[in-house]
Order: structure tokens, then C-alpha cells, then sequence
């Protein structure tokens, strides 16, 4: 069967080549490579669509709701429970398909008819799915061909959920079909507020390895390169005799004997990516004309554990970003790790509010030990999502489930029923977002960027490195933390992103980087910015080439430094710098040019050579971070870069207490808004002037949080 390829995009077709493939293959269609803007979407075609939020007069509140796991008297509970907690958005029919479709061509809407009229009924809004998030077991029953395959040939199969294959031609098919149906059925049904594509597309099968994968593989190559011989350029095929001479003889990165070609690697990641998008794209363009009126997102998964889906692209395609975001019950700073998502998502969202799609209310059911959320976490985690920008918070799910793989997962119904504290929390925060209503739309400004790069993350994490303790995410989080502490709001932006107007930018392990935007990072410095480049940064082109004459080719300059050897430090191995912090995993053998040394290694491979140099650059400077620093050493570091560019925290507060501000913009009152997070044991005292929204209380001067409580004030 013929895959029904929307159009290219900005990109022509490829030319006919000397390659000798046959061009009849089905194709996925590859985005071109351009760099994301910070607006989302396609502006000629999003003229027809209203923004959202349509028909939301305040915060949105809400979750998944799966009612066909119900009989109809917990239906008829479950809409009074909404009211009661003042619900007013609900996600609906995500992995519905064999509900509604039991057997291929039969369609069952009675009970999905039903329920978006009480909903409707309830006033509550309906974003609802395309019911694709997991195929009907007759529909992988007959086509086994629809079914994934993982890099050791393994197929994936039916018994869980997502068992798909996003390439695969005809299971584009079949799930366009059901997102057309679901679309004319309900086009014109008031419920309907937003189109929730799929569910998490690439969650459980980010790369995918099936026939039709390895089919759309090469066809994004030849897109790509257009010539065999601008492959095996841009993948050095010339090393281990890996020349091509077609592109039928390309593979995906198999299981190999040792590693794979590493450019192969990355433009699989992009390929994979592109495809999952494109998957989006068909599902969207599919209910678009039956519902123009309509705007469409799929809940993204923006955080540092979650790699493969290229976001910065994928916002382009959405009406409105929407995210998912669960918290490590172990980790002891989950209430960090929780910022950083939401600040990753709002550049994601180009600083435009978004939706937070799914979190939890308690316990998940899949971490190794899932305990519930603590004394008031669950509402702080509701409104720090708020603070940096969400303007809906939503939950998976409802009412918790009593069969299946999530009957352990929490919800906002709890199994213990109405009469729990779980359920008195999810009233408690439909109250408190309620009184917030004022928030919506307005902005997180920010001094300090941070810039974040998902082919870099995948370019670094590539195998056959210098050091396996080199991971992205590592100097990402260690920077971001001593901010978090300080309040200091950040942006974490793509690097293609506009960096006028921030007085810091960071740039942790960006080890790929274009010359575009190195030209860029060196601008901001140019032009006043402290920029902060941490250690293998700047070391390779986009076809992952080293950017010779000596390390990190892409900065030495700004940097007035250059590096001849990498010496990485072995397990547990540690040294000592000059100010008697530490620092692991990484030094390097460099020499300064322009730049100025301000710290340097006692002992360790490298004793008396340079660790944290400054070099004066235009009115601003850039610093380099030659190793890992130790706690100690990255808060001096960022001490000393803040009060330099003269960042100063949104408020002063005690360790651990969250502070943020939301402006409106262009607001004639100019209003603001002051949250405060206490995720501390103690009473916590916050300078601020205005009306606390939760309470009403008027605030003069001074903001008392009671331990583990929230406030929101609107400032004067
Ligand atoms: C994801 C999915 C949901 C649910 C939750 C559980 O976010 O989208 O369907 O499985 O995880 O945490």
C-alpha cells in the first residue's frame, strides 16, 4: 500500500540521482532542516485557527478521564465530583480505539456520545483524542506488518499500548481514518475545545527499526543528501570501509558487531524524530479541515529524561504546547528537576504559555518504589508549573483505575473514593487555581538563559567518547540548580533562539553546535551577555566532525583559550583547584590566549593548568569551565557571573523556598504576579506587597508561608 505523503514543505523533492534505488518506496516525509522560531505553528495556516484556550475563561483544571473503564453509575459520580472540584478540562478517548471501533468498520459512539453531553452539560471543555495512543488488538491482529521493531530485530507486540510502527504506511492508514471519524462525529459538538493528538507519540518506541522504518530511512537520506557520495562525506565512511555506493545498501544503526557509524546514529535520531512528527502531522491534518475551528497540540514530555523527540521542531506543528511531567518519588530536589521541565517548556512554547497536559496527584505505578506526594506537594507542584508558565494543569488521571497496568497510579479521585485526602487536596487545588484565574496569560520574564539543544544531546551521548561521565544533562541541572536556589528565573532556550535581552547565557555541554549559532553565543558576549560555556562544548559540526586545530573549535576564540588534549579523570577520581573546591570526571590540557585564569588544578593529571578561565569580550565576556565542578564551585562560579552581569533573585527568600514572578505584559495596570513555593519544613518569610489570591488576605510588606504551603500574591 502507497503511503498518502502529505506535500514537502519547504523542501523540493529530490531530484532523480545517480542513485540506482528504486524511488517507488513508500516515503516518510522529512521536515526540512531549518531552525525552530519561537513561534509555534505556520502562521498562513494558523490564521484559521482560534487560539486557545477557547472557551476557558480562567485556569484550566482538569485530567484524562476514561470513562469506558466505568459502568454508567460511577459515569454519573464522576461528573458531580467534577463539578464539586471545579474541573473545567478534561482529556478524553485517548486509547479508546477498540472501544469505539471493537471490529474493524463497526463503530460504537453511544457512550462516548454520552459523555461528552454531560461534560458539555457540566461545563467542562473536552480536549479530545484521536483514540490512536494504542491500536485495537484486531487491527494488529491482521496486520502484524503495522507492529515495531527494536535494533536487535526484536517485534514489539500487542499486549500493552503504542505497538506501532509511526513509518509504517499502513497503520497511517487506519489511524487516519479513526481521527477523521472521531472528528466528524464531534465537529460540531460544543464540548469540543482542542485536539489531543495520539498520546505521547515516541514515549515506549522512539526509534523503530521495522521494514517500513528502514524503507523511510532511506528516503529521508536521499532527501537529505540527494547524492550517495554527500552521505559517505557527511557520515566519513571513508574510516572501516563503510563507503556506499547506493542508498538501497543503507541500514539503520542494526545491533552492529562494535559501534555504529556515529553520524549514522544522529541522522537515525533526526530521522526517527521527523517521522514521530510526521505521524502528528498526518493525525492533525486529518481532523484539521473536518474542524478548523479547532486547535490541535499532543502532550509533549519537555524534561532531561525524555531524549529523542526533537520538541523545538515539534512546537512549530502545535497550537498551543502542551507538556506531561512526573516527579521521582527518590529524588530528594524533585521540586527542581520539576522547574527545570517547566522552564525547558516554556521555551519550548517560545515563552507563550502552555498547557501542563498530565502530572500526578500522588504515587505513579512506574518507578521502583512509588510513594505518595507529601504535605502539600501536590498543590506546590500545581503552581510551580503555573509560576513558570502553565496556564492549565492537568492529571493523569481522573478517577483511578481498578484494573490494569495503572491501578496503582494515583488520580484525583483516589481509590479510597470521596472520602480521602486525596480527594479533599483535588478540591482544595481546583479552589486555589480558581482564585487564579487573573494569571492566565501573562509571561515569566527572565535575565539569564540557558541554551539546550536536543541533537546535541544526542551527539553527545553518542558511544566510542572520551569519557562515558559525560552526559548532557549533567552541567544542564548543576547550573540550573545554584539558579533554582537563588531564584534567579531562567530560560532554557534552543540555540538558534534570539539572546538579545539576556545578561547571562549558559551553554552546558552544547558539544555540537552550528557555526550559526556559535556566531550567536559569541554575539551575546560581544554585545554585554556573560556567556558560560561549560567543558566539551563546541567540538563538533552537525554531521558530528571534529572542528579541528584544537579544542572546542567552535569557541576557542570567544574563549581566548585552546586545548590540545582532553584528559578525562577515571572512576572516583578526583582534584582539587586552587580555592580548595573539587572537581570530577573532567580536565583538559589548555592554554589561555586572551583569556584571563581564574582558577586552576592543584594536582590530578594536570596540576597548575587552567580549570575556570574569563576572557573580556565587546562589553561582555565569556567564561569556560574546564572540569566538573563541585557544588561549592559552581555556586561560586555562578555568585560571581550573576553579581557581575547584575542578575539579582525575583525576591530574597530562605534556601528552598521557590519564588517566581508571572508579568502581564501590556497590561495598563502592569500587574503582577508573586508565587512562593515553601518546600521547606519551616514558616518562611518573603518581602512582597499586594492581595494573596489563595487566601484574599492583604499583604504589607512582608508574605508569611507556613511550611510546605503556597502563596500567590498580586502585587502592588
Ligand atoms: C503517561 C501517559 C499516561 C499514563 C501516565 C502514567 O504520561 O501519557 O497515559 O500512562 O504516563 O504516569
Amino acid at each position: 500500500m502507497a503511503d498518502d505523503v502529505t506535500s514537502p514543505e519547504t523542501e523540493p523533492r529530490p531530484e532523480a540521482t545517480s542513485d540506482r534505488e528504486s524511488t517507488t518506496e513508500d516515503e516518510a516525509q522529512p521536515a526540512p532542516e531549518t531552525e525552530p522560531t519561537s513561534s509555534s505553528g505556520d502562521d498562513a495556516e494558523k490564521a484559521t485557527v482560534p487560539d486557545w484556550p477557547i472557551g476557558l475563561h480562567a485556569l484550566g483544571y482538569g485530567g484524562d478521564y476514561n470513562p469506558e473503564q466505568w459502568p454508567m453509575e460511577v459515569r454519573l459520580e464522576d461528573i458531580e465530583l467534577m463539578r464539586e472540584a471545579g474541573v473545567n478540562l478534561i482529556s478524553l478517548a485517548i486509547f479508546s480505539w477498540a472501544s469505539i471501533e471493537p471490529r474493524e468498520g463497526r463503530y460504537d459512539w453511544s457512550w462516548l456520545d454520552n459523555i461528552m453531553d454531560r461534560l458539555q452539560a457540566a461545563g467542562v471543555r473536552v480536549a479530545l483524542a484521536t483514540a490512536t495512543a494504542s491500536p485495537p488488538p484486531w487491527l494488529t491482529a491482521n496486520h502484524p506488518e503495522i507492529l515495531p521493531r527494536t535494533a536487535e530485530g526484536v517485534v514489539l507486540h500487542q499486549g500493552g499500548r503504542q505497538a506501532y510502527a509511526p513509518s509504517s504506511p499502513v497503520y497511517r492508514d487506519y489511524a487516519v481514518k479513526m481521527a477523521a471519524a472521531i472528528a466528524e462525529r464531534y465537529a460540531t459538538h460544543p464540548a469540543l475545545a482542542l485536539w489531543h493528538i495520539d498520546n505521547e507519540i515516541g514515549c515506549h518506541v522512539p526509534h523503530d527499526y521495522s521494514e517500513s522504518a528502514e524503507r523511510a530511512f532511506r528516503t529521508w537520506l536521499r532527501r537529505r543528501y540527494r547524492m550517495i557520495d554527500k552521505l559517505n562525506e557527511a557520515w566519513g565512511t571513508a574510516f572501516w570501509s563503510q563507503r556506499y555506493s547506493a542508498f538501497k545498501d543503507v541500514l539503520p544503526p542494526w545491533a552492529a558487531p562494535t559501534y555504529a557509524n556515529p553520524t549514522q546514529q544522529l541522522d537515525f535520531a533526526r530521522f526517527s524524530s521527523d517521522t514521530l512528527l510526521e505521524y502528528y502531522k498526518k493525525l492533525r491534518d486529518a481532523v484539521r479541515p473536518i474542524t478548523p475551528h479547532v486547535p490541535a497540540t499532543t502532550n509533549f514530555m519537555v524534561s532531561l529524561s525524555t531524549k529523542w523527540m526533537d520538541y523545538h521542531r515539534w512546537a512549530r506543528e502545535v497550537d498551543v504546547v502542551a507538556t506531561d511531567h512526573y516527579t521521582i518519588a527518590d529524588d530528594p530536589e524533585r521540586e527542581i528537576d520539576l522547574a527545570l521541565a517547566a522552564d525547558m517548556t516554556r521555551g519550548v512554547a517560545g515563552g507563550k504559555p502552555w498547557i501542563l497536559m498530565e502530572h500526578s496527584s500522588g504515587a505513579v505505578n512506574w518507578q521502583p518504589r512509588n510513594r505518595a506526594k507529601g504535605p502539600g506537594e501536590m498543590i506546590r507542584n500545581s503552581l510551580a508549573h503555573v509560576a513558570r508558565g502553565a496556564d492549565s494543569v492537568m492529571f493523569f488521571q481522573f478517577r483511578q483505575s481498578k484494573a490494569g497496568a495503572e491501578k496503582f497510579h494515583s488520580a484525583l479521585v483516589p481509590h479510597a473514593g470521596r472520602n480521602s485526602s486525596g480527594w479533599r487536596e483535588s478540591v482544595r487545588l481546583g479552589e486555589t487555581l480558581a482564585a487564579l484565574g487573573d494569571v492566565a496569560g501573562a509571561r515569566v520574564p527572565a535575565r539569564v538563559a540557558m541554551l539546550f539543544d536536543y541533537h546535541a544531546w544526542w551527539a553527545i551521548e553518542l558511544d566510542s567518547h572520551p569519557s562515558v561521565d559525560v552526559t548532557y544533562g549533567d552541567r544542564i541541572r548543576a547550573l540550573y540548580r545554584e539558579l533554582w536556589y537563588r531564584n534567579v528565573t531562567v530560560d532554557v532556550v534552543h540555540p538558534g533562539e534570539d539572546l538579545d535581552g539576556y545578561d547571562v547565557v549558559l551553554v552546558p555541554s552544547l558539544y555540537l553546535v552550528t557555526d550559526e549559532h556559535a556566531a550567536a553565543i559569541a554575539a551575546a558576549a560581544e554585545r554585554g551577555a556573560h556567556v558560560v560555556i561549560t567543558y566539551f562544548s563546541g567540538i563538533v559540526d552537525e554531521r558530528d566532525h571534529i572542528r579541528l586545530g584544537g579544542y572546542p573549535g567552535a569557541f576557542r576564540e570567544l574563549l581566548g583559550m585552546r586545548t590540545d588534549e582532553f584528559f578525562p579523570l577515571l572512576a572516583d577520581e578526583q582534584v582539587t583547584l586552587d580555592d580548595g573546591t573539587t572537581a570530577d570526571v573532567w580536565t583538559e590540557r589548555l592554554e589561555v590566549t586572551t583569556a584571563e585564569v581564574l582558577r586552576t588544578f592543584t594536582d590530578g593529571p594536570l596540576p597548575g593548568g587552567p580549570a575556570l578561565t574569563r576572557n573580556a569580550v565587546g562589553e561582555g565576556a565569556a567564561w569556560y569551565v574546564a572540569t566538573r565542578q563541585d557544588e561549592a564551585g559552581t555556586a561560586a562560579l555562578i555568585e560571581q557571573v550573576l553579581g557581575q552581569a547584575g542578575v539579582a533573585p525575583v525576591a530574597p527568600a530562605p534556601r528552598g523556598v521557590e519564588v517566581v514572578r508571572r508579568v502581564r505584559e501590556g497590561d495598563d495596570e502592569g500587574r503582577s504576579f508573586l508565587f512562593v513555593l515553601n518546600h521547606t519544613d519551616g514558616e518562611a518569610s518573603v518581602p512582597a506587597s499586594g492581595t494573596e489570591l489563595i487566601t484574599g488576605a492583604t499583604v504589607e510588606g512582608e508574605l508569611r508561608v507556613p511550611a510546605h504551603g503556597s502563596a500567590v500574591v498580586a502585587e502592588r
